[in-house]
Order: C-alpha cells, then sequence, then structure tokens
C-alpha cells in the first residue's frame, strides 16, 4: 500500500525535462526579428478588447454580485496593472528560456511534474473558453445597439427583438428582479419530464457568432488570425475617438462621489477589470523571435501596460463624467454613453469598432483554446482521438467543435460577469503559477542561459504571488457564484485526472 502510494506521487510530480522541451524548440528555430514596435502592437493587439469596451461598465456599476468602483475604477486599474507586470515579467523569464508552445502548461510539465501541468491545463481552459463566453456575451450588446441606429429600415422584430432570444438565462433573472418585471410575462416556458415547467433565455446573437467562427477555424482561415493583428488600429482609432468626443461633455459633478463603494468597491473592480489587461502571454511567448530580449521585453510590457492604462483611465473618466452612474449601460457603455448625450451616428460607429474588435478577440482566443486542448490530449491526458484532423482542410476539427461547443452551451448559463470573473481566476491561478516557477528554476537549474531575467527576483515575483492570490482569497471570501464555479472547475478537473489522465499516462509510462 505504501508502496503504491509512493509510486502515485512520483508519477504525479514526474516531468518533462526542459532540456526535453529546448531540444523540441530547436528543431523549429525562429527568427530573431521583433523589435519593441512590433512587440508594443503584439501587446495591444491581445489586451485591448471587450474589458474596455464592456467590461468596464460592470466593474464602475456592480454586478448582481457585488458593489462597483465608481469612477475609481481608475485606482482599480492601476492595481490590475501591477499585478499584470510582475507576471507579465515572470512569463517573459520563462517563455525566453524555454521557447515552446503551450504556454504556462508546458512551463509547469518542465518544472512542477504531471499533475501540476494538467491542472494548469484545465485552468488555461477558463481563461481561453470561459473568457469567450464574456466576449460573445459582449458581442450581442454591441450588435444590439448597432440595430437600434437602423430602426427606421430595419423591421421592429429586428431591432427591437425579445429580450428572451438575446440575454442568458442569468440576466434575463436579474433583469426581472430590477425592473420588477413577472418573469411569466418575459419568458416562454417550456415543460420538461416530471412536470417541471423551465423559463428560457438563448442569447441567439452570441451563439450565432461563435458558431460561424468556429465553422470558420475548421476550414483553417490562416488570413482571419492577421487580421486580427491588425484590428488593433481599429481597436485604438475608436477608443481614442471616443475620449475625443465625450471630453467635451464630460460634467465634473458626475465623479462625485468619487468611490461610492469604498474599498469594497474599488477591490471588486480590481477583479473584474483585469480581464481588460489579459492577454500578456502574447508578448512574453515571442520572446524568442526578439532581437535584444533582455532590453526589449520589459520595455514592450511596460510600454503596453503604460498605453493600455492610460486608454483605460482616459475612457473611464470619460464615461463617468458624461453619463451619471445609474445611467451607466453594462451591455455597451461606450456606445450607449455616447447615445446618451445625442450623438446617435457615432454610437453607430463605436458599435461597428467594437464588433470588429470583439470578432477578433473571439477568433483569437478560439484559437488558444484548441491549442491548449490539443496540448494537453497529446500528452494523454484526454483521448487522442480528439486531435483527429480533419481530411478536407487539415485542422483538428473535433477539438475545434468542442472548444465551440462550451462556449456555445456556457452562454445559456452564465453571464457576462461570472464568465469575465471565472476567465480572471483562471488567469490569477496562472499568474501565480508561473511566478512560483520562476523562483523553482533559479534553484533548480541557476546556470541556465536566460536570454531574459526578472529584475529584483526574488522580490518581484514574490510580489506577483502575493497581489494575485490576495485577489484570489479576497473574491473567495467575499463570495459570488464565480467563486463557487471556481471551486466546481477545479474539482471536475480533480475527477478528470483521476478517472482519466493519471490511469492513461500511467500505462503510457
Ligand atoms: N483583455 C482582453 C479583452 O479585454 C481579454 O478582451
Amino acid at each position: 500500500m505504501k508502496n503504491k502510494t509512493l509510486a502515485v506521487i512520483k508519477n504525479m510530480l514526474s516531468k518533462k525535462s526542459t532540456d526535453a522541451f529546448i531540444a523540441e524548440s530547436k528543431s523549429t528555430e525562429l527568427k530573431k526579428t521583433l523589435n519593441i514596435f512590433d512587440l508594443l502592437i503584439l501587446g495591444v493587439s491581445a489586451v485591448v478588447g471587450t474589458g474596455i469596451f464592456t467590461i468596464i461598465g460592470s466593474a464602475i456599476v456592480g454586478s448582481a454580485d457585488g458593489a462597483g468602483a465608481g469612477t475609481a475604477v481608475v485606482i482599480s486599474m492601476l492595481i490590475a496593472a501591477t499585478a499584470s507586470l510582475f507576471s507579465a515579467l515572470a512569463y517573459s523569464e520563462i517563455a525566453a528560456m524555454i521557447p515552446v508552445a503551450g504556454s504556462a502548461y508546458t512551463f509547469t510539465y518542465a518544472t512542477m511534474g504531471e499533475f501540476m501541468a494538467w491542472m494548469v491545463g484545465w485552468v488555461l481552459m477558463l481563461e481561453y473558453a470561459i473568457g469567450n463566453i464574456t466576449v460573445a456575451t459582449a458581442w450581442t450588446g454591441y450588435l444590439t445597439q448597432l440595430l437600434k441606429g437602423f430602426k427606421h429600415i430595419l423591421p421592429d422584430f429586428v431591432v427591437n427583438c425579445p429580450l428572451w432570444l438575446r440575454n442568458d438565462f442569468r440576466s434575463m433573472y436579474a433583469m426581472c428582479d430590477k425592473y420588477g418585471w413577472d418573469v411569466h410575462d418575459k419568458m416562454p416556458f417550456v415543460q420538461l419530464p416530471f412536470g417541471v415547467e423551465m423559463p428560457i433565455a438563448i442569447n441567439i446573437p452570441a451563439i450565432f457568432i461563435v458558431l460561424v467562427l468556429t465553422i470558420l477555424l475548421i476550414r483553417g482561415v490562416k488570413e482571419s488570425t492577421r487580421v486580427a493583428g491588425l484590428m488593433v488600429f481599429v481597436n485604438l482609432s475608436i477608443i481614442i475617438s471616443f475620449v475625443l468626443v465625450g471630453a467635451k461633455y464630460v460634467a465634473p459633478e458626475n465623479w462625485t462621489p468619487f468611490a461610492p463603494n469604498g474599498l469594497e468597491g474599488i477591490l471588486a473592480g480590481t477583479f473584474i477589470i483585469f480581464f481588460a489587461y489579459i492577454g500578456f502571454d502574447a508578448i512574453s511567448t515571442a520572446a524568442e523571435e526578439t532581437e535584444n530580449p533582455q532590453r526589449d521585453l520589459p520595455v514592450a510590457i511596460l510600454g503596453t501596460l503604460t498605453l493600455c492604462t492610460i486608454l483605460y483611465v482616459s475612457v473611464a473618466l470619460v464615461l463617468t463624467g458624461v453619463i451619471p452612474l445609474d445611467s451607466i449601460n453594462t451591455q455597451a457603455p461606450l456606445a450607449d454613453a455616447m447615445r446618451a448625450i445625442g450623438k446617435n451616428w457615432y454610437a453607430g460607429a463605436i458599435s461597428v469598432g467594437a464588433l470588429c474588435a470583439l470578432t477578433s478577440v473571439l477568433l483569437v482566443y478560439q484559437l488558444g483554446t484548441t491549442r491548449i486542448f490539443y496540448a494537453i490530449a497529446r500528452d494523454n491526458f484526454l483521448p487522442k482521438n480528439i486531435m483527429k484532423i480533419n481530411k478536407k482542410y487539415q485542422t483538428p476539427h473535433i477539438i475545434t467543435w468542442i472548444s465551440g461547443l462550451i462556449v456555445i452551451i456556457g452562454s445559456l448559463f452564465m453571464d457576462l460577469n461570472i464568465s469575465a470573473e471565472l476567465c480572471n481566476y483562471g488567469t490569477f491561478a496562472s499568474f501565480v503559477i508561473i511566478c512560483i516557477e520562476v523562483l523553482i528554476l533559479r534553484k533548480t537549474e541557476p546556470n541556465r542561459h536566460r536570454p531574459f531575467k526578472v529584475p529584483f527576483c526574488p522580490l518581484f515575483p514574490i510580489l506577483g504571488i502575493v497581489m494575485c492570490s490576495c485577489f484570489m482569497i479576497y473574491k473567495g471570501m467575499s463570495g459570488g457564484t464565480s467563486s463557487l464555479y471556481f471551486l466546481l472547475w477545479i474539482a471536475m478537473g480533480l475527477a478528470i485526472y483521476i478517472a482519466y489522465g493519471y490511469k492513461n499516462k500511467r500505462l503510457n509510462d
């Protein structure tokens, strides 16, 4: 029994060696062509999206699960940027040292063994797949705003499509609660077995866009991912013009009280607005292709963080300045604010820009989900047949469908805030692990060549661990549905490892 237990633990801690990873990467040596400017573009295109176009509304106003930060969301943004900085530096050190695909999952396999690697892979799914539920839901919000602009041309059924056909179940209930509506009036009911009656709400536009992108990805849309990179210019133009146009209408009295819900609101705002900073791993994973990583990576990371923070803070100040806090809409806040000040044509332009930006984010993250699935299935944690390649299009169609279905099914039950918070839990957890890995590798492999080193080590990785852990603990203690879902997700990961991954790895070994 004792021997068996020891064998189990040994198996769980078994690692794939750093040398094996590096040997793999040598076979596909990449050209060192990226400079600071390229890295900045990469960073901004991966980071700017739903967070600033939609989540900002919930961070300011709050959600069914908690208070919002009010105008003090600008403080939340600075805190979220600092937590991102420590983790992004840690990512850069490891990515430059072990430059292979698979991100945090791969690094964990090299440092903490197979069990932790599986759990990190499982948690990364939260970041990518569940994060996409947030983006798809935000997409519906801006589509609705855009359709409103065509109310003179389009039929009323399209412009004012029934709420239950463009919202998830939770949002519909929250709306009924908020406005005192009768659920029976607002949602149709279906008869389930055993005489149970169930109201229904389906976010059709979110499901539609995910289906379209899933089919596109199966067809192998190489060009679309390139277009996603170009979208950064659309993003930035829309955001900068929102600030410039809106600045003239700012009424400073709307900024008081600055922090209506005090520290609690600021911390809750930080947890949710952190979503707007996700995507930094994109810069660090380009470490191997950077001309001068030791100089360029920290500058690019700091530059992207500073640029995004300036943009985000400016948007927050304009948004909270042009309309009173209780009038801020959480589905499409920027377009709605412009409509509120009578700039209907401009609200339409913002909606078009936001829809383009959100579509590209969806595409990139949907692709990210398939890559994580692929990496963990290749290592035998999931059945290998899901990796099957479509003969006609040469793409992993089963994995692509699974990734799409996770988002579609999730969008029936989760609203924008729950999915964003869950995604943040996943990201915080992977950031903590990455910072720990920097400390482990500095001890276990002190002499390995590091093209980039985290400055002020161990202070910076420790600060990263402390900040990200504190946010998870704080959120966990303040309760809320996302904390419960996160624990359920971890329990599911454990169950899959015990029932399939662990046994299968052993047989394989
Ligand atoms: N940071 C990315 C966004 O806001 C995930 O959409």
